[in-house]
C-alpha cells in the first residue's frame, strides 16, 4: 500500500492566498492583539485553525445548492435531508440546527431536570461545556489515562475510562446525571478514535442506570474509518455499516455537521424514539433556530449536507484525509517534535509543554508557540490547552489542562501535501528556536469562551 495515497479528485476552481513578510505578521500579530482568532484570514498563508465548516464542497454539493427549496415551512429539501439522516442513523426524530452548538442548545437543557446535575463525558468538546454549565449542570470528563502519554502507541486513545465512569455515577448518584456524552472523535484529546467496543460499554452502563447516552458526532465518519483500521472484527464492514451501528448505541445524536457533514454551516439533532424529548426539543428549535424544517439553514445548506453527509461517509475521501494528517504528524516526529502519537483524524496536537516548559500553565506556552507559527510562517494553528479550558466556574481560578497542545487542523479538501510540508518546515524551525518563546498575559479577558475575544501581550524575561 502506498504510504500517503494521492488525492481522490482534482482542482475545479481555485482560491488565490496571499503570503505576508515576516515583519508584516509581526505588525499584524500585534494588531490582532496576540490572539490568532482576530487576525484577517486574508493575512494567513495556511489557515489551521479549525476543520469546522473550512473545506472544500464537491460539484454534486454545489449542483445541488441549485435545488434548494426556501420555503418556510415544509421545505423539500429538509425531508431529503431528514431522509438521508433517518437513513445514516436510524432514528426516527430529525431537528437541524444552524450548527452544533446550536443543536447542543436545543438539546441539552431539556435533559436538566433538576438542580445539582452532572453531564460525563469522555471529553467535552468546549461549546459542549459551555452549553452543560448554561444549562445549569456541571460537566465531568474521564478520558483513559493512555490518552495524556502523548508519545505511547494505542489505537484508541478517545476513549472513556469505564470505572471512572462507574464510580462518578456511583458518587453523584445516576439520578444526578443527565446525561453521557460520548465525543467521537475526541476532539479535545487530540482528535482522538473511540472504539467501538468502548461505546458499546459505556450505553451498557448508561442503560443500566436509565441515563441518556448521547453521540456527539462532529466526526463520526472519521471515527468509523479508525474502528475499520484499528479494532479487530470490523475490517470487512463498511464505513456506513460502522457508523450505523455505533448509532444504535446511542439515544441521542448530536452534530456540528461542519466537520464530516462536509459542509460550511448545519448541525443535527437526531433523536432515535423518545418522542416526548422530541417534542421539548421542537419547542426549543422554533424560539432559538427557526420553523423546525429549516432550524437556521437555508434550502440550499440543507441540500449540500444531505449530498455531504453522503460524500463524508465514502471510504476512499477518508483515506486521503486521514494519510494527510499522518503526514505532516509523521514528519514533525521525525524532526524530533513532541505530538499526540498516533495523530488522530483531523488535526497534529503539538505537545508545547513540553516544547516550551519553560513558560507555566497560565503563561499559555501553546498561544505562545502558535504566535511563533504565524511569525514565522504565515500559519494559523489554535491553542487547545489552559487558555481553552478557562476557569473553574465556581472557584474562578485558572484550570490546568492536562496537556498544552497547539491543534494544526486540516481543513477538508482544501490544502495539497506541498501546503502541510510548508507547514512542517515553519513549525522545525520554530522548534529550533525554542527558548526564545516567550509567555503572555491578558490585556482583556472575556467572560466566557474566552479564548476566542480575549488580548494578550507577551512577557518579557
Ligand atoms: N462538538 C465537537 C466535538 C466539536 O468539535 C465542535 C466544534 C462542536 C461540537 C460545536 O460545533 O462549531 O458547529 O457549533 N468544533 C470546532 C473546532 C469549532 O474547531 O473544533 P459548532
Amino acid at each position: 500500500m502506498k504510504k500517503y495515497v494521492a488525492e481522490p479528485y482534482r482542482i475545479k476552481v481555485i482560491e488565490p492566498i496571499k503570503e505576508t513578510t515576516k515583519e508584516e505578521r509581526i505588525e499584524l500579530l500585534k494588531i490582532a492583539g496576540y490572539n490568532p482568532f482576530s487576525l484577517k484570514s486574508e493575512d494567513v498563508y495556511i489557515d489551521l485553525l479549525s476543520d469546522s465548516g473550512t473545506g472544500a464542497m464537491s460539484q454534486e454539493q454545489w449542483s445541488q445548492i441549485m435545488l434548494g427549496d426556501e420555503a418556510y415551512a415544509g421545505s423539500r429539501s429538509f425531508y431529503k435531508l431528514e431522509s438521508v439522516v433517518k437513513q445514516i442513523t436510524g432514528y426516527e426524530y430529525f431537528i437541524p440546527a444552524h450548527q452544533g452548538r446550536g443543536a447542543e442548545h436545543i438539546c441539552l437543557k431539556p435533559l436538566v431536570v433538576h438542580e445539582g446535575m452532572y453531564f460525563i463525558s469522555n471529553t467535552h468538546f468546549d461549546t459542549t461545556r459551555a452549553h452543560v454549565e448554561l444549562a445549569g449542570a456541571r460537566a465531568l470528563d474521564c478520558v483513559i489515562s493512555e490518552c495524556y502519554d502523548l508519545g505511547l502507541d494505542y489505537p484508541f486513545k478517545g476513549n472513556v475510562d469505564l470505572v471512572k465512569l462507574e464510580k462518578l455515577i456511583q458518587e453523584k448518584g445516576a439520578k444526578n446525571i443527565a446525561g453521557i456524552i460520548m465525543t467521537i472523535t475526541n476532539n479535545s484529546a487530540g482528535g482522538q478514535p473511540v472504539s467501538y467496543e468502548n461505546i458499546l460499554k459505556a450505553s451498557q452502563i448508561a442503560k443500566k442506570h436509565q441515563i441518556k447516552f448521547i453521540i456527539d458526532g462532529a466526526r463520526y465518519a472519521e471515527n468509523a474509518y479508525f474502528i475499520k483500521q484499528r479494532e479487530p472484527g470490523f475490517e470487512n464492514h463498511s464505513i456506513r455499516e460502522i457508523a450505523y451501528q455505533t448509532f444504535q448505541l446511542a439515544d441521542i445524536f448530536l452534530m456540528s455537521a461542519k466537520k464530516d457533514g462536509l459542509v460550511n454551516i448545519g448541525g443535527i439533532v437526531a433523536i432515535k424514539d423518545d418522542k416526548s424529548l422530541y417534542r421539548k426539543c421542537q419547542a426549543r428549535v422554533v424560539p432559538y433556530e427557526g420553523f423546525p424544517t429549516y432550524g437556521g439553514m437555508t434550502g440550499r445548506d440543507m441540500e449540500a449536507m444531505a449530498q455531504g453527509l453522503l460524500e463524508g461517509l465514502d471510504e476512499r475521501y477518508l483515506r486521503h484525509r486521514t494519510d494527510q494528517i499522518r503526514y505532516l504528524g509523521e514528519m514533525l516526529k521525525e524532526a524530533g517534535i513532541p505530538i499526540q502519537y498516533p495523530v488522530g483524524g483531523h488535526a497534529v496536537f503539538v505537545d508545547c509543554g513540553s516544547i516550551a516548559p519553560h513558560i507555566p500553565y497560565d503563561q499559555f506556552p501553546a498561544l505562545s508557540v502558535a504566535n511563533a507559527l504565524y511569525i514565522e510562517g504565515g500559519v494559523r494553528g489554535v491553542e487547545v490547552g489552559s487558555l481553552l479550558l478557562g476557569r473553574d466556574p465556581d472557584t474562578k481560578r485558572n484550570l490546568q489542562s492536562p496537556v498544552e497542545f497547539l491543534r494544526l487542523t486540516i481543513p477538508r479538501r482544501l490544502y495539497t501535501y506541498e501546503h502541510l510540508k510548508a507547514v512542517g518546515e515553519a513549525l522545525i524551525r520554530v522548534f529550533q528556536n525554542r527558548e526564545q518563546l516567550k509567555g503572555y498575559k491578558f490585556v482583556y479577558e472575556s467572560p466566557i469562551l474566552r479564548h476566542f475575544t480575549s488580548t494578550y501581550k507577551p512577557i518579557d524575561r
